[in-house]
């Protein structure tokens, strides 16, 4: 079983605070949270705290990740079996989990991607004033499952994936070869999301995020999303399927030069049933997503 539930949000730097307002509102359709300021944007897209948060920098990239725990009790287990495994992991000082909007938390350095990985217990929810779209969209797939998926870069695919199923209880979804035969990508689950952890390895990659994915609750979202970013010339990829979680999606990026990925009609898998599939990148039904292979 995992030692996480989900994933709770995702928070970068950026040198662009003021493009981050206005894509925020105008092109995710997502709210941004009252207490925000020009040093911290909250992101809220459920009746979480928020599920994205941007803070004002120089370096345009993700600067943390934070993942649900159940209780106390899986947060110090969680934190046990990472320093077995020769991790150091740090508590997360009372201003930081003000900052967060969590109870408490412990951190770690991803050792495969340099992410700091946060797991956190306690996430805030705001049950009233309900989540808001900013523009006419029908929500998000989030609740028991999470805000979504992150893809992160990491050299060491086959690394990253014994790592995080062995020390934090991740499934395998899905492995993905390139055509001859090179470990290219990892996919984990720690819920019925097909993913909401990957590993992509992609060399030369300028950033240590790829993407984050929202799951909406119509596939017209999907389509109105991609109009509205195609108008604005920030598509990374056409429409398409993904063979793997079966998603009807395209990308887009952000004033940080990383990207989203709407997308509907995921599967889900079971995962005290699940068995890793292994496939190679072009083969099966997948159709579209055209740039994907050149998106970093
Ligand atoms: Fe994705």
């Amino acid at each position: 079983m995992a030692a996480v539930n989900q994933l709770s949000y995702v928070v970068g730097t950026s040198s662009d605070i003021s493009g981050w307002k206005k894509y925020t509102t105008e092109v995710l359709g997502l709210e941004l949270s009252a207490d925000s300021d020009d040093s911290l944007l909250y992101v809220r897209a459920d009746e979480r705290h928020h599920r994205i948060g941007v803070r004002a920098g120089h370096e345009d990239d993700v600067a943390y990740v934070g993942w649900d725990v159940a209780s106390k009790t899986a947060l110090d287990a969680a934190a046990g079996k990472l320093e077995a495994a020769g991790i150091k992991v740090v508590q997360g000082t009372p201003e930081e989990a003000s900052d967060r909007h969590v109870m408490d938390f412990v951190h770690f350095m991803c050792p495969y991607s340099d992410v700091r990985m946060e797991l956190v217990l306690g996430h805030e929810i705001i049950f009233m004033p309900r989540f808001r779209p900013s523009r006419d969209l029908a929500g998000f797939n989030m609740g028991q499952t999470g805000m979504g998926h992150v893809v992160l870069y990491a050299k060491d695919i086959l690394g990253a994936a014994d790592f995080y199923t062995r020390v934090l209880g991740f499934g395998v979804t899905d492995f993905a070869h390139a055509p001859d035969g090179a470990p290219f990508a990892v996919f984990m689950h720690c819920s019925s999301r097909h993913h909401s952890l990957a590993f992509m390895n992609i060399p030369g990659a300028p950033r240590r995020i790829q993407h984050v994915m929202f799951e909406t609750n119509t596939m017209d979202d999907v389509g109105h999303s991609y109009d509205l970013c195609l108008e604005r010339g920030i598509t990374s990829t056409s429409t398409g399927r993904h063979q793997n979680d079966h998603v009807f999606s395209f990308y887009f990026r952000n004033p940080s030069g990383w990207h989203f990925e709407y997308g509907w009609g995921a599967r889900v898998v079971d995962p005290d049933t699940w068995i890793a599939e292994n496939y190679v990148l072009g083969s099966g039904f997948a159709w579209g997503h055209d740039g994907l292979m050149k998106m970093v």
